[in-house]
């Protein structure tokens, strides 16, 4: 984005482009004693300057779920506000690829290849595998060879607690581009019986490119909290170190989200109008100089009981979209984020808010003084194929990659050895994660 200019890491020349460590006076003792020249720090901001996202296509319908369990249109729209939610119907269908579609249209906004890309935070309730992490899955398809790339547990206010941690990054200097997702297909996890929660949640992922810069503005505060005591209001039981996977974990249907409604409205409620709060004023914005909150899209009378109604800030500056999406975890302020920019309610100069609560018990708000421009950039067909192109290179080095590891597998290193199985049992054993590695290698 033209506006946002970047600017070199905070470093010495010649360093790695981490910020050099300051050497403390009485470390050189023939240092003379005068006052140590500062060194030239420059102020960094971090700014959201890509934004995309992607939800699978099949679509559940409240009157759907009618045909499923006890349940009906009226109840749900009226003690949730949903009306429908995307569903990943598709197998080949997973958080990886679908955070990969959103990363790939947020690239393409802020107009950065995936090589430039320091870090990639991915927050994600449902990861691909428990290791390794959906971050280095995304890494790999995105082809984006020089990023660091971890996973974020706090269910729905993860991708808050993402935007956190690129931010921080960059302040510190240790990164100038920053891939934040939230990445979800909580439909997996959810027990298709229950009525009480299978009609709250939908599949989805959104993300953003942060990047530093010394334009001032970005995210200016942001405020993370947790309360482990409410940690088994929302849970999946199942599946961890406390009770691993078994016949009768599943059986039981342990491996399901269990959740207390009442206990997470009530706590909801209560942190996303303080969060709010919070962050405005360390951000030194007041509640009537808001222009959007974009708030985790739960509840339609959880966003009325806190933002609207405790801090009084007027609906057309709520926005919400949860109607079409219900709630998709940590996919869902992203999503909100990018249908608010189609629909033209973020402008350069907005002060926005992000706030979400979820299962931990966690909350997470953000205050952003909008810089980045919103127009829609025309692609021209150049650029468009260098990206695909990209892309592909990136599936045939991941596909070499493996090759070579195959390669070193089963030639034999050490002729004095005992003979190594013919590779038979392991080709068994290997088969069905290989054929997903390569169809989210096609995808
Ligand atoms: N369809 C029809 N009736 C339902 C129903 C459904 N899908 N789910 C529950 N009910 C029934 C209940 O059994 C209960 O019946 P009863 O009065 O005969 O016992 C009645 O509706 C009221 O249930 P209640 O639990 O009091 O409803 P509620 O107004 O608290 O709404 C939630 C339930 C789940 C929608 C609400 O508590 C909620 O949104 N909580 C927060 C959940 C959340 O956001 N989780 C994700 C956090 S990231």
């Amino acid at each position: 984005m033209a506006e946002v200019k970047q600017i070199p890491p905070v470093s010495e020349p010649g360093s790695n482009g981490a910020a050099a460590p300051r050497k403390s006076v009485s470390q050189d003792e023939n240092a003379p004693h005068s006052a140590p020249s500062a060194p030239a720090y420059q102020a960094r901001f971090a700014h959201i300057v890509g934004w995309g996202y992607h939800v699978p296509a099949k679509v559940i319908t409240n009157h759907d779920l009618e045909q499923i369990v006890d349940t009906n249109d009226e109840w749900i729209r009226t003690r949730t506000g949903i009306a429908e939610r995307h569903v990943a119907a598709d197998p080949k269908e997973t958080s990886v690829t679908l955070a990969v579609a959103a990363a790939r249209k947020a690239l393409e906004v802020a107009d950065v290849p995936a090589s430039k890309i320091d870090l990639i935070v991915c927050s994600t309730t449902t990861p691909e595998y428990s290791f390794p992490a959906t971050a280095c899955l995304i890494q790999n398809a995105l082809g984006a060879h020089n990023a660091g790339a971890f996973d974020l547990s706090a269910a729905c206010s993860g991708f808050v607690y993402g935007l956190a941690m690129a931010r921080g990054q960059i302040l510190a200097g240790d990164a100038e581009y920053v891939l934040v997702i939230g990445t979800e297909t909580l439909s997996r996890i959810v027990d298709w019986t229950d009525r009480e929660t299978c009609i709250l949640f939908g599949d989805g992922a959104g993300a953003v490119l942060v990047a530093a810069s010394d334009v001032p503005g970005g995210i200016m505060a942001v405020e993370l909290g947790s309360d482990g005591s409410g940690g088994d209001t929302l849970i999946v039981p199942a599946g961890g170190s406390a009770m691993p996977t078994s016949l009768e974990s599943v059986s039981s249907g342990m491996h399901y989200i269990k959740m207390d409604g009442k206990a997470v409205f009530r706590f909801a409620t209560r942190v996303m109008a303080s969060a709010t709060r919070k962050v405005l004023d360390r951000a030194g914005f007041t509640t009537d100089e808001v222009d959007l909150v974009v708030p985790h899209q739960a509840n339609i009378r959880i966003i009325q009981n806190s933002v609207l109604n405790q801090l009084k800030i007027p609906a057309d500056k709520v926005f919400v979209n949860l109607e079409r999406y219900g709630n998709t975890s940590t996919a869902s302020i992203p999503i909100a984020l990018c249908e608010a920019i189609e629909a033209g309610k973020l402008k350069p100069g907005y002060k926005v808010v992000f706030v979400g609560f979820g299962a931990g018990l966690t909350w997470a708000a953000c205050a952003i003084d909008w810089r980045t421009p919103v127009e829609k950039q025309s692609t021209d067909w150049w650029r468009a194929t260098r990206r695909q192109a990209t892309y592909g290179a990136a599936a045939a080095r991941s596909m070499w990659k493996r090759t070579v590891r195959w390669v070193y597998d089963v030639l034999p290193t050490d002729p004095e050895a005992p003979a190594r199985d013919d590779g038979k049992d392991k080709e068994t054993r290997d088969a069905p994660l290989k054929e997903t590695a390569r169809s989210r290698d096609a995808t």
